[in-house]
């Protein structure tokens, strides 16, 4: 029979994706340049042979010491300019992005800079690249409950700019339990509620998420499956699993594509989705996630249909805006 997406995915939702995780190993280097400030590698051959990891902390370790030429509210633009082109290029249709501004911070750039740089360019998106926009900012949980409020209190001033808040980073040593507090005020702002979770931890760090935190989504939450409660809870409360398949091979939390639990997620009707995390880092955007589950995985179109049907019901929008999407889908 004829394939169903034979050239293109299915027109998608991508709800886990980092924008400084988006930066392209060139632009490192070229903003290195123009900022005058250290490079984190010599040349582009040299951070491209850095592009290789044996675990979550080994590719922050290269991010964080990538996000260091990030300076100017033009690099931002750019950042935010670069991830809409290549985004429209894989079928992205709406985009819940994450951004980690205390890692801007940490770096001497204000709030205001990151913020006027990501929403100039993501203003207009809908009309200049056909995707619809909105902004979750991360907590970066190896900082701590302490400086996680700090980032809440900063961000206030441009609370109308985001829909919610999320948690990324380390996560073996950070569980939810620490962010109960900052997570409550975020609530309380009527800010959307996301974390990572169940990546590299277990079972247990998604729980904690849901109970503690009271997330609405969990970001990778594939180690879920180890817990067979767990699971039918996921099922039973449609609970949004944003997963990243290239991802968590690059990041060696499954073997090869071929172990990853997605399919049986699916077939357990788990609301799971399709997302890239850090496509430059991993091996490519949201097409090139479909693209793999369908050559090395064998998915079936039916089955990339119902992710992307998936991707767009997990998504903070109102049903009939959820609707019209998913009309397009099918
Ligand atoms: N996991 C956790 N933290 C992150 C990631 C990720 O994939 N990307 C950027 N921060
Ligand atoms: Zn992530």
């Amino acid at each position: 029979g004829v394939p169903v997406f034979p050239l293109t995915s299915p027109p998608t939702a991508e709800l886990h994706i980092h924008l400084e995780g988006t930066i392209e190993p060139a632009a490192v280097i070229e903003m290195a340049r123009r900022n005058g400030v250290p490079a984190p590698a010599a040349d582009l051959d040299e951070l491209l042979s850095r592009y290789s990891f044996a675990d979550l902390q080994s590719f922050l370790d290269l991010h964080y010491a990538n996000l260091t030429v990030l300076r100017t509210e033009q690099d931002f633009f750019e950042l935010a300019t670069g991830y809409l082109d290549r985004a429209r290029a894989a079928n992205i249709r709406r985009a819940e992005i994450f951004f980690d501004p205390q890692t801007h911070l940490g770096n001497g750039v204000p709030v205001g800079a990151v913020m006027a740089g990501i929403t100039g360019a993501l203003a207009d998106s809908e009309r200049t690249h056909g995707i619809s926009t909105d902004l979750i900012m991360c907590f970066l949980r190896d900082r701590g409950a302490a400086a996680a409020d700090e980032m809440l209190t900063a961000i206030l001033p441009f609370r109308d700019a985001i829909i919610g808040v999320g948690l990324d980073s380390t996560e073996i040593g950070f569980p939810p339990e620490l962010f109960v507090d900052v997570y409550a005020r975020a609530a309380a702002e009527g800010l959307h509620l996301v974390a990572h979770a169940g990546e590299e931890g277990g079972p247990e760090t998604v729980t904690a998420a849901l109970d503690l935190l009271h997330v609405e989504r969990v970001d990778h939450g594939i180690r879920s499956v180890e817990d067979p409660d767990l699971v039918r809870r996921l099922r039973d409360e449609q609970v949004p699993l944003t997963v990243c398949p290239l991802s968590n091979v690059a990041l060696r939390t499954v073997d090869t594509l071929a172990d990853h639990p997605l399919p049986g997620m699916l077939a357990d009707g788990l609301l799971v989705g399709v997302n890239s995390d850090d496509p430059p880092y991993f091996g490519g955007y949201v097409d090139r996630n479909y693209a793999a589950l369908r050559t090395e995985l064998g998915m079936t179109a039916a089955q990339l249909e119902q992710l992307a049907l998936n991707s767009f019901e997990s998504c903070f929008l109102d049903r009939a805006v959820k609707d019209a999407y998913q009309d397009e889908v099918r």
